[in-house]
């Protein structure tokens, strides 16, 4: 059985003003009208073989948004954990883990997703997670690779050892490196043995603590007193807040998969995209005869590749090319595609006005 966890927790600056500290991008209906990109996430699983209710762990400002969604879509779950404060995914993976072992007494494979993902190719994705749940049942803990197609500084890279005998494509991590520097990226993207981590994990809940007790025992003593000092209200498990707060910030990606010995990798090959920027949103989006992406009340007249969402008034575009427009009530970006990425520094900058 297959257990699927969904980390939901993340702020999704970059694509402000739609995405905002109360309602985070993957609560919201970015790509396809009618689904959030959290529905999306779970919907993606519908027919895999095996599949259990979902765990999701999330900030506990978000937990009526999510269970709102959740029954939107008709999908059970196995709790809401909730955050008092983010604390990055190695505790929220941990937590997870340490509900999934006391809950069913057995030592289910959770399936790690974010929530904000985009995979177009449902059945590669599946057959994917085929594939590397029978290494996740051996120990392993799985990683998915995708194929690099820039020096992207804000992923984790994965270097590929031999195959695994005895799997259908699996092969051993050689090397994992978190966010390394432009050098090193571009090192890595030309030296071509290296596939961008796609954030997607698969293993025992049993195989993740062992390592993370090995790597970050600290993180560890943290999660169980803050899970057992719980609270349990319906499907929602609120962790104690005090002794969350004392657990160390870290992401899974710096304590645990850059260290472990026992990681895999199963190439996914389905149109990943992590929708980390605007950008993001034009290039998986359909587009129309100009290349542009339009939603809400909005004329162009000579204008192409652009990005332009509306929530309140009518926008128009005369002549301009590679442009994001974002309108809503209370707030207008307009930014050259190429810098959707620095969107962050006006969010920063606006945090620091208060
Ligand atoms: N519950 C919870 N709590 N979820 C969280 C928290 C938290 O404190 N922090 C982040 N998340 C969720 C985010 O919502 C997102 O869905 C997922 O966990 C990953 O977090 P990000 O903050 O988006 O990580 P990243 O993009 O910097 O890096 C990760 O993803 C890359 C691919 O998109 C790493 O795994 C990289 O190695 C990877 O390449
Ligand atoms: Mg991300």
């Amino acid at each position: 059985p297959i257990t699927p966890v969904i980390l939901s927790g993340g702020s999704g600056s970059r694509l402000w003003p739609v995405s905002r500290k109360l309602r985070p991008k993957q609560f919201l209906p970015l790509i396809a009208e009618d689904r959030t990109l959290f529905q999306s996430t779970l919907e993606r699983l519908d027919g895999l073989a095996d599949k259990q209710p979902a765990v999701i762990v999330c900030n506990e400002e978000h937990r009526f948004m999510v269970a709102e969604q959740l029954q939107e879509i008709g999908q059970a779950n196995q709790g809401i954990l909730l955050e008092p404060v983010g604390r990055n995914t190695a505790p929220a993976v941990a937590v997870a883990a340490l509900s999934l072992l006391e809950k069913n007494g057995s030592d289910p494979v959770m399936l790690v997703l974010p929530a904000d993902h985009v995979i177009p190719d449902v059945a590669a994705f599946q057959q994917a997670i085929q594939q590397a749940s029978a290494l996740a049942e051996d120990g392993f803990l799985v990683t998915f690779g995708i194929t690099p197609i820039s020096p992207e500084t804000g992923y984790g890279y994965i270097e590929q050892g031999s195959a695994i005998t005895g799997f259908t494509n699996a092969w051993q991590v050689a090397a994992f490196a978190e966010k390394p520097n432009l050098e090193t990226a571009t090192a890595y993207l030309c030296g071509g043995k290296h596939l961008w981590n796609s954030g997607i994990f698969m293993f025992k809940a049993s195989a993740f603590l062992r390592e993370l007790e090995t790597y970050k025992p600290e993180i560890l003593e943290a999660c169980k007193k803050t899970f057992k000092q719980a609270q349990h209200d319906l499907d929602f498990i609120r962790l104690d807040a005090a002794t969350f707060k004392e657990c160390p910030s870290d992401s899974i990606d710096y304590a645990v998969m850059e260290h472990t010995r026992h990681a895999a990798i199963v190439p996914l090959n389905a149109g990943w995209n992590d929708v980390g920027a605007w950008s993001a949103v034009w290039e998986v989006s359909e587009r129309d005869a100009a290349n542009n992406v339009l939603r809400g009340n909005v004329m162009t007249h000579d204008a192409s590749n652009n990005l332009v969402f509306t929530e309140d008034r009518l926008v128009t575009l005369v002549g301009v090319d590679d442009l994001i427009v974002i309108e809503t009530k209370d707030a207008t970006l307009v930014a050259h595609k190429s810098k959707a990425q620095d969107v962050k520094r006006i969010v920063t900058a606006l945090e620091a006005e208060g």
